[in-house]
């Protein structure tokens, strides 16, 4: 794919930049400073952003990386997408988040109609797909940078870039080892946080896309994890989520080797942190180590996310899962046994190439054996480049749709059953909004992951009270705080 071309005036213009990294981005957040001034003279009012995160919690956290940036550099943050700078961090896990980007660049074209000195970003792991890049150059010229998931630590970078250029620029890697540390980050919620432990995937499931647009597995060292999360809880963070493809082989790659579990070790003893979670772990590499230490930990969290994701050995074989049902059921039972107030949640394909009803039924049989206390459940989408998508034997979409409701009506049953065990008892629970419906209402997690409703205030927002669960209603519940 193509790299930017580098504008001669540009790289004489910035001949004095830094070469190391991250003084080099500082030195352009504070060039962008000076133009977004320039700008905010020229408009009579503070320039805006808005960025909008497609994917997954790794998205999300890079959003809040961009935002960072962007508020260094002088721009407000505003809720709606007609803002000065709009940068839509997209996702392709699944054709349906595709289309929802391109639908919703039909509306930005508009407000950009309205406002001239509107600029539009795209980046994230749609823009790490050649098929898409050239759609993007046919037919949505009006797009002003795109870059993708390698280069996000350039942004300020190319954000003085584009307001140095009227063409579309255009700036992708194909992999990177790089990982560039201390870049401002702009969190959306003050008391919670995700963190980056790795970056990457090297598992090619055969239906997954992660692996092409992510690039290979890296890990940060832990003396930067242990520091920014250090740093976090100084500033007001109770509760982080270390994030990663794959937790469970973090460590490998770095010069001292350390596993997931030695990691959790060192988070666990800083100071004034209180909860600990963490996303995904992948059953082949879940090592007892890890189970014991979650089992000692009090801090880590009661919430185990464990992707299934097909319940007969032949589909996780040509899934490359690397696990049998026989061996996932087993590793199961044996957390629940060691950690019993364990929840486990999963995720569920439904429609991989060859899938027959018989093959669904054992993902319902494995659902009803292992209980989940919640699944998420997804419908099959072929993802251009990976095996599956070159595999014979597509499942026709009434066939998938069948096997999918009837899936879906065992994950919520299993679910309600799950969830309700604990009515009556008092747990506790980190107050994290006003609830949407009820503002009398806030809206509390418990450890286990389960939301729960209860009357207060605003001002208990951030910390962890203790509350009655008092009513559960299918998937949550409501209650009230006991002193
Ligand atoms: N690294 C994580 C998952 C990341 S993607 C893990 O291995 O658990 C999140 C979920 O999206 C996956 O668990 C899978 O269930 C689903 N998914 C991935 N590719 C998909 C595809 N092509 N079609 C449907 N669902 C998919
Ligand atoms: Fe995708 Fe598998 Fe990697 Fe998860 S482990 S990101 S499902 S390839
Ligand atoms: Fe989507 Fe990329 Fe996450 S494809 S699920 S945003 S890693």
């Amino acid at each position: 794919m193509q790299e930017r071309k580098e504008n001669k005036n540009w790289a004489e213009a910035h001949a004095q930049a830094p070469t190391g990294e991250p003084e080099r981005q500082y030195y352009f957040m504070d060039r962008a400073k000076e133009k977004v001034a320039a700008l905010a003279e020229q408009l009579g009012r503070t320039p805006t952003f808005h960025v909008t995160t497609f994917g997954c919690q790794m998205n999300a956290r890079d959003s809040e990386k961009l935002c960072g940036v962007l508020e260094y550099a002088g721009f407000a943050s505003v809720e709606e997408e007609n803002a000065d700078f709009v940068i839509f961090n997209t996702c392709t896990v699944r054709d349906n988040a595709n289309q929802r980007v391109y639908g919703r660049l039909g509306e930005l074209k508009g407000f950009k109609r309205k406002n001239p000195h509107m600029k539009i970003a795209l980046c994230g792991c749609m823009m790490q797909e050649n098929t898409v890049i050239e759609k993007l150059k046919e037919s949505y010229r009006f797009v002003d940078l795109i870059f993708g998931t390698h280069n996000i630590y350039k942004f300020a970078e190319l954000l003085n870039a584009v307001y140095e250029s009227e063409d579309m620029l255009i700036d992708i890697w194909q992999d990177t080892d790089k990982i560039v540390e201390d870049l401002p980050v702009k969190r959306k919620y003050p008391f919670k946080s995700g963190i980056n432990i790795m970056f990457g995937c090297n598992n090619f499931c055969s239906y997954c896309i992660v692996p092409y647009v992510r690039g290979r597995e890296r890990s940060r060292s832990p003396k930067d994890i242990i520091r920014e999360i250090e740093a976090l809880v100084a500033d007001g963070v109770v509760e982080v989520m270390l994030l990663g493809q794959n937790v469970n082989s973090y460590g490998k790659n770095l010069d001292e080797p350390m596993s997931f579990a030695e990691l959790l070790r060192e988070v666990e003893k800083i100071e004034g942190l209180k909860r600990i979670r963490f996303m995904t772990s992948h059953p082949k590499d879940l090592s007892e180590e890890l189970i014991q230490v979650m089992k000692e930990s009090k801090k880590i969290c009661r919430h185990l996310h464990l992707p299934l994701q097909a319940g007969s050995n032949r589909i996780l074989k040509a899934m490359n899962r690397v696990y049998t049902k026989e061996q996932y059921i087993a590793l199961a039972k044996h957390i629940r046994e060691e950690i019993p107030d364990m929840a486990l949640t999963t995720d569920l394909i439904v429609g991989f190439p060859g899938e027959t009803m018989e093959d669904v039924e054992e993902t319902i049989a494995v659902v009803k054996e292992v209980a989940y206390d919640n699944a998420f459940t997804f419908i099959y989408s072929k993802r251009t480049g990976t095996p599956a998508a070159a595999m014979e034997d597509q499942v026709p979409e009434e066939v998938v749709k069948e096997g999918f409701d009837k899936l879906l009506k065992v994950v919520q049953d299993t679910a309600r059953e799950r969830v309700k065990r604990y009515q009556g008892q008092v747990m506790e629970a980190l107050v994290e909004e006003i609830n949407e419906q009820d503002p009398s209402l806030l809206t509390g997690r418990l450890s286990n992951n389960t939301i729960v409703h209860f009357p207060g205030d605003a001002s208990l927002i951030g910390k962890i009270v203790n509350v009655r669960l008092s009513e559960c209603r299918g998937f949550y519940y409501v209650g009230e705080i006991v002193e």
